[in-house]
Formats: C-alpha cells, structure tokens, sequence
C-alpha cells in the first residue's frame, strides 16, 4: 500500500459528499492520482434526462485529462453500501484507455477498502490494438 494511497481514499470519501444523484440517491465520489503528483476529484451528477447520468470515475477523469495529465497512478472510488460496490462496466472500459495499470482502490470507509488493478476488473480488453490488428 502506497503512503498516498490514505489521502486519496480521503479524497474520494470527500468527493462523495458532492455527488448530485437526486433520482438514484446512490452518492459516489471518486478521486484520481495523476502522474504529476495531483489529485482530481469527481462525484456522479444525475440528470432528469436519466441516460446523461456521469459516473464519479469518469467526471475525476474528465477533470484530469482536460487539465493535461497524461497518467494515472490510481483511482479510489467511495460508496455507502453493505458490500464492496467495484467500478461499472463502461468506467472500466474509459479508464482503460488511459491508465492501462490503473490501481483501483474500491472504499467504504477510511479503513475499510479493498485495492484491485483495472487489468484485473477488464481482462482480455478492447482495446486500440483490437482494431488496429484487424484484418480488413
Ligand atoms: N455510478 C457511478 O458513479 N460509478 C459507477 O461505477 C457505477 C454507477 C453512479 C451512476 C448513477 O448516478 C448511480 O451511480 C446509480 O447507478
């Protein structure tokens, strides 16, 4: 376990408190280690329009990405839930775009967490090399 890997669970518990999940009222923050050292926050935000929901992951990414980091160390995401709830299919698939070796701290409390990596959740991945392998 990584010393920083404390902050960053602490970051996401934070982030959660921002969440806007009106309709589902499932809250959760996500906060994500870039390789300059920075920590992004994301919280999902809802829509009434439900398709146009954002997962927390995706929104810390977004945040990231625009603001120029280009690696991604790890991602913690925080849930209030009895079990350990792990990242949703299409989050696993954007991250795996940009942070192949992503450590995935799954968290529900300071001391309660579980640390897994992307490659582990996303096994035999699509991925650019899928396509660009390809024969036509
Ligand atoms: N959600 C996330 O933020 N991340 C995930 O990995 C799974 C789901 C959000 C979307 C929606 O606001 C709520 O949880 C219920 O699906």
């Amino acid at each position: 376990m990584h010393p920083e890997y404390l902050a960053l669970i602490e970051h996401s518990l934070e982030a959660r408190k921002r969440s806007y999940s009106p309709y589902s009222r499932f809250k959760v923050g996500a906060s994500l280690l870039a390789g300059s050292g920075k920590i992004y926050t994301g919280a999902n935000i809802e829509s009434a329009s439900y398709s146009l929901t954002l997962c927390a992951e995706r929104v810390a990414f977004a945040k990231a990405i625009s603001d120029g980091e280009k690696l991604f160390k790890a991602i913690a995401v925080s849930v209030s839930t009895k079990e350990l709830v792990y990242p949703c299919g299409a989050c696993r698939q954007f991250m795996f775009e940009f942070a192949k070796d992503l450590d995935i701290i799954v968290v529900k409390s300071s001391n309660q967490y579980v640390i897994t990596k992307l490659r582990d959740l996303l096994p035999e991945a699509f991925e650019r090399k899928s396509i660009t392998s390809s024969k036509k």
